[in-house]
C-alpha cells in the first residue's frame, strides 16, 4: 500500500476538472457549530456549507488550493505539523485527504492535539472497492481507505462510529464528464471508452466519526 502522491500543484486540471453534486460535506456541515478546523480543505468546499456564525479554519499544504479556496482564513501547513496552539477547536475534519500521507497516524494525532476534550473528529475515506463498474479489479490500496480507517482512527480516539456507503450514488450522463470522472480518480483512460452511458456508479466508502475524551 502506498499513499496517493498529491498533485494538486503539478496537475490542477485533474481535479479540477470534476466534482461531486453530493459529497460527505453536505451531511456533517449542519452538525459543525465552530470553531471548525478544516484540514486539507482543499477548495473550501466545507467551508461553503457553513452558517455565517460558525467560525471556519483552512489548513492545506497546496498554495494552488488554497488560491482556489474564497474562504479565509487558512494556513499553508503539513497536516502533520498544524500550526496550532493545543485543544482550541471544537471539530476537526480530515475529509478525502488521509490517503495523501504515508502514515496517517501522526496527522490523526495532531487533530486530536488541536481538538478540545468533548470535541468531535470526522475523517472520510473511499473503499478499494469503489466505483465497480469502472474498477471491477478494485482501487489499488492506499494508507487510508475504508476497509481500515475506523481501526486506524480507533488507534488514536478509542470509541469510533462509522457510517459506510455502497449504493448507487451519482449517474455520469456524459462521455467528457465520464473522461473527466476517470482522470479525477486515476482511473485508466480506456475505461471511459468501454462502458455504456448513462452509467450509475455504485460509490463505498466511509465517514468515520470520534470525539475526544
Ligand atoms: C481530495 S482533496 C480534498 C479537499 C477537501 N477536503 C474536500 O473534501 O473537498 C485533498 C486535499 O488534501 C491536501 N493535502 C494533501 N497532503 C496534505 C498534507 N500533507 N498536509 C495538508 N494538506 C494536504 C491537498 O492539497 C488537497 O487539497
Amino acid at each position: 500500500m502506498s499513499a496517493l502522491p498529491p498533485d494538486y500543484d503539478s496537475e490542477p486540471c485533474r481535479w479540477q476538472g470534476w466534482r461531486s453534486r453530493r459529497d460527505v460535506h453536505d451531511l456533517i456541515a449542519p452538525d459543525l457549530r465552530g470553531p471548525v478546523l478544516d484540514i486539507g480543505c482543499g477548495e473550501g468546499r466545507l467551508a461553503s456549507l457553513l452558517a455565517d456564525d460558525v467560525s471556519w479554519v483552512g489548513v492545506d499544504s497546496s498554495p494552488t488550493q488554497l488560491a482556489t479556496n474564497p474562504h479565509r482564513p487558512v494556513a499553508l501547513a503539513d497536516m502533520r505539523a498544524l500550526p496550532f496552539r493545543d485543544a482550541v477547536f471544537a471539530e476537526v475534519t480530515h475529509l478525502w485527504c488521509l490517503y495523501h500521507v504515508a502514515d496517517p497516524m501522526p496527522a490523526i494525532a495532531e487533530a486530536a492535539r488541536v481538538l478540545r476534550p468533548g470535541g468531535a473528529y470526522y475523517a472520510c475515506t473511499s473503499s478499494r472497492g469503489n466505483d465497480p463498474e469502472l474498477m471491477p479489479e478494485g482501487y489499488p490500496a492506499t494508507t487510508f481507505d475504508a476497509e481500515d480507517a475506523a481501526e486506524i482512527v480507533g488507534a488514536a480516539f478509542g470509541e469510533v462510529t462509522v457510517e459506510r456507503w455502497n449504493q448507487p450514488f451519482s449517474s455520469i450522463e456524459t462521455r467528457e464528464e465520464l473522461r473527466a470522472y476517470c482522470r479525477h480518480h486515476y482511473v485508466p483512460f480506456d475505461r471511459a471508452e468501454r462502458v455504456d452511458l448513462p452509467l450509475w456508479l455504485t460509490k463505498r466508502g466511509c465517514l468515520v466519526r470520534a470525539v475526544k475524551r
